[in-house]
């Protein structure tokens, strides 16, 4: 249940990240509202987004996407299930003043899309998808729901293409992450260097008693 403990609570807050404007839905917003660990890692995708065709995968409200249309990215599909976090989304490019292209939000689900994708489309993705598993108990299918849609991405991604991926299960660490995208990559039949690990931002420290709340990791991976 979810409730206001103290004072009043806005319907909607503006925060400021790396000069940029988002809207906060701390009402029905997912998790805080916005996703405040993903800080650093929207700087590092912005960094390489210059003239890509990008495919921004479970967008929420197209924090990513907006930092990498202020870094110059050719062409961006942004892609959610939920049409309240594409809402979200169309608000937070209004804030910016920054005006959508054609399909830059698409109502989908991301493993539907990936399946009807071309291949050769997309030189930059995105793969930050919901929590696959809270319980031991579906972790195997969470192992494969995680490793399809990272096969998928990795098989269809064009030459030179760069795959930011994530995971936030605190059950799946990032050496069994990285053995899920080792056999992603090799079933995709593609050559994939790690360019480098990626974590939650600084802010999220970690306990060194609790693996587990070691919760988002992801790798930056160059498809060659
Ligand atoms: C971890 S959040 C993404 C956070 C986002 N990258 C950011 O930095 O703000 C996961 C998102 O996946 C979306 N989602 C869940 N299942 C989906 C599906 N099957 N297809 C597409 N989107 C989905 C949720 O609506 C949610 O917005």
């Amino acid at each position: 249940m979810q409730q206001v403990l103290y004072g009043e609570v806005p319907e909607e807050v503006i925060v400021e990240e790396y000069g940029l404007k988002y809207a906060v839905d701390l009402h029905g917003g997912q998790k805080t509202g916005f996703f405040l660990d993903q800080r650093e890692n929207r700087q590092i995708i912005a960094r390489h987004a210059a003239g890509r065709t990008a495919l921004n995968c479970y967008c929420y409200s197209a924090t990513m996407g907006l930092c990498m249309r202020n870094a110059g990215v050719q062409t961006l599909h942004n892609v959610d299930l939920s049409e309240g976090a594409l809402q979200l989304a169309a608000r937070n490019y209004s804030l910016n003043e920054v005006v959508p292209g054609e399909d830059e939000f698409l109502a989908a689900d991301v493993k539907r899309f990936l399946g009807d994708m071309p291949a050769d489309h997309y030189d930059l993705i995105v793969l930050d998808p919901p929590k696959f598993t809270a319980s031991k108990r579906t972790i195997d299918a969470a192992i494969k729901g995680y490793k399809h849609i990272n096969m998928v991405a990795l098989k269809k991604i064009k030459s030179g293409g760069l795959l930011f991926t994530f995971s936030c299960s605190g059950l799946v660490d990032m050496e069994l992450f990285r053995k899920i995208i080792f056999y992603a990559a090799k079933d995709a039949g593609r050559d994939v260097r790690i360019v480098r690990p990626l974590s939650a931002d600084l802010d999220h420290s970690l306990s060194i008693y609790h693996r587990e709340n070691e919760y988002l990791k992801g790798l930056m991976l160059y498809v060659v």
